[in-house]
């Protein structure tokens, strides 16, 4: 089907709110041409831009949540690391005019102290400069984790002495660090493993879940409206008898 008519389809019926996406599969992209992983991840970069880009123009859903580094992912090689970090920085510094032109607000979903103080920056100025839009929520999630997360919330109730009674899941929802934004809807996962690597977990509890083999910088526009499609033909029950 073309990308137009695809389109139309998934336009005619309810969409997402918040599509959260792990973006899996750079290195084995890049294993598969002989490429370094290194360069996975740079075409990892240009399929986040061109998704972002897509989204913002065609107004499909107002909160995009991008995976980019998960609190395991310190686990690998320094220099693999770095160069994210590296990638990152380059994105954000070289995209932001453009972001904020299109209205994008971008948010940090993670611990931001370990990271290095350029990037931190970089974030940092983004963050600010774009704070007033809302044309698209696009969050970063970096050195996030689903468990770094539900713990953050404990420790703020801790802080503030929230009391037993006091406590229940909407208030504590309310402390956790994806607090400002609703809860994901979708959650994609690219690169054909079907977990969730520590992302969304409290969030995620009534999430849609679609797990597609195509690896992220292979993942296009027309990939995202046949995720859309499979989102659309789904029943969301959340635990009621639907008839
Ligand atoms: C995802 O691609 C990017 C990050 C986790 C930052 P991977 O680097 O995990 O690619 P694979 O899974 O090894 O193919
Ligand atoms: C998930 O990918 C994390 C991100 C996409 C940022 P990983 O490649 O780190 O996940 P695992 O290790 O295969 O579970
Ligand atoms: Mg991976």
């Amino acid at each position: 089907m073309s990308l137009e008519k695809l389109l139309e389809e998934v336009r005619a019926r309810p969409l997402p709110r918040h599509v959260a996406l792990i973006m899996d599969g750079n290195g084995r992209w890049a294993k598969r041409k002989g490429l370094s992983r290194t360069e996975g991840h740079r075409q990892g970069a240009l399929a986040a831009e061109r998704l972002i880009r897509f989204v913002g123009r065609e107004k499909l859903v107002p909160y995009i949540t991008l995976f980019a580094f998960s609190t395991e992912n310190w686990n690998r090689p320094r220099e693999e690391i770095e160069f994210l970090f590296r990638l990152l920085e380059g994105f954000i510094r070289g995209k932001l005019k453009e972001l904020a032109e299109a209205g994008v607000r971008l948010r940090l979903l993670g611990d931001p102290r370990p990271l290095p103080t350029r990037l931190r920056a970089a974030i940092e100025e983004a963050v600010a400069a774009t704070a007033a839009n809302d044309a698209l929520h696009l969050t970063v999630a970096l050195n996030f984790g689903g468990r770094w997360a539900i713990l953050e919330g404990v420790r703020r109730a801790l802080a503030q002495g929230a009391s037993h009674e006091g406590l229940d899941e909407e208030s504590f929802s309310r402390l956790l660090p994806s607090a400002e934004l609703p809860e994901p809807d979708f959650i994609i996962r690219t690169g054909g493993h079907k977990r969730l690597s520590n992302f969304f977990l409290w969030e995620a509890a009534y999430a849609e879940l679609y797990f597609t083999p195509i690896l992220w910088p292979d993942f296009d526009e027309q990939a995202f409206l046949e995720a859309l499609r499979d989102y659309q033909g789904r029943t969301r029950n959340f635990g009621r008898v639907v008839t």
